[in-house]
C-alpha cells in the first residue's frame, strides 16, 4: 500500500500536532506522545511519522526523506527551503522580534557602529538589517538568546516571543516585529505530484478540522 511519511517537530508543537492528527481520524500507537520512538505508524499503516528536531523538519521534507512535514513558519523561512505550504494550522503562534534593553528604543540603530545582534535566526536577522540599511554583526546562538544582551555578548537580539515572559523577566523590550509565525504544513514538491491524491486527502482532512476549530477554512490556494 502507498504510504506517506510525515516529519513532525519534537517539543513545543508536539502535543497539539498529535492531537490534530488524532482528531482527523488516525489512530496513533500508545506512547507516541510520551515515548522516545522516532519512527511510528498510524494504526492503518497509511502514515509513517518521523519525529525530528523542529529546525530539521524542512530539511527532511526538501530531501524527500519525508513527503510532508509540520514546521514553524519561523524555522521554514530561516531554512529558505523550497517547499509547498498548502496549509496554516493556526496554532504555535508566536512572533520573531528584534529586542533589547529599554534604552535601545531611543537609539538610531543606523548610527550605531559595531552593533552586535545575537540570534538563532541569522539569515532572517541579516535580511532584516539589510532591508533596514543597518550595519550589524550577527552572533549566532542556539538557545537562551535573551542572555546575550544581559551579559554584554550582544547589544540586541532577534528571537521568538510567545508570551513575552522571557523578555520581561530579563529586563528586555520588543523593538520591532520581523515575522508573525505559526505552524504550517509543508510538502515536498515531488511528493506533491507523485502522491497527489494521498497528500491532498490528508491536507483536506486537516484543513477541515482546522476550519471547524477556527470557525472558517484556512486553506491557501498554492
Ligand atoms: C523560546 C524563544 C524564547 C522564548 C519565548 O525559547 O527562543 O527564548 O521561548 O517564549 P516566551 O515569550 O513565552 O517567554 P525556548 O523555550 O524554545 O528555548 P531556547 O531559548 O533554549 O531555544
Amino acid at each position: 500500500m502507498e504510504k506517506l511519511t510525515i516529519a513532525l517537530p519534537k517539543g513545543r508543537l508536539q502535543d497539539q500536532m498529535l492531537d490534530l492528527i488524532t482528531s482527523v481520524g488516525y489512530v496513533l500507537p500508545q506512547g507516541a506522545l510520551t515515548g522516545r520512538k522516532l519512527v511510528f505508524y498510524d494504526q492503518s499503516q497509511q502514515l509513517r511519522f518521523i519525529m525530528a528536531k523542529p529546525v530539521d523538519v524542512p530539511t527532511y521534507v526538501e530531501y524527500g526523506a519525508a513527503d510532508l512535514g509540520i514546521a514553524g513558519l519561523d524555522v521554514l523561512r530561516e531554512s529558505k527551503r523550497e517547499l509547498y505550504e498548502p496549509l496554516r494550522l493556526g496554532f504555535g503562534k508566536c512572533r520573531l522580534v528584534l529586542a533589547g534593553p529599554p534604552e535601545a528604543r531611543n537609539r538610531n540603530l543606523r548610527l550605531v557602529s559595531n552593533l552586535r545582534v545575537a540570534t538563532k535566526y541569522p539569515r532572517l536577522a541579516l535580511d532584516y538589517f539589510y532591508r533596514q540599511g543597518i550595519s550589524a554583526e550577527i552572533i549566532p546562538l542556539s538557545g537562551s538568546v535573551e542572555l546575550a544582551p544581559v551579559v554584554g555578548l550582544a547589544d540586541l537580539l532577534v528571537d521568538l516571543v510567545e508570551t513575552g515572559t522571557t523578555l520581561r523577566d530579563n529586563g528586555l523590550v520588543e523593538l520591532e516585529t520581523l515575522l508573525e509565525s505559526e505552524a504550517v504544513v509543508v510538502v515536498n514538491r515531488a511528493s506533491h505530484k507523485l502522491h497527489f491524491q494521498l497528500v491532498q486527502e490528508l491536507i483536506n482532512r486537516l484543513a477541515e478540522e482546522i476550519g471547524q476549530r477556527a470557525g472558517g477554512s484556512q486553506t491557501d490556494a498554492n
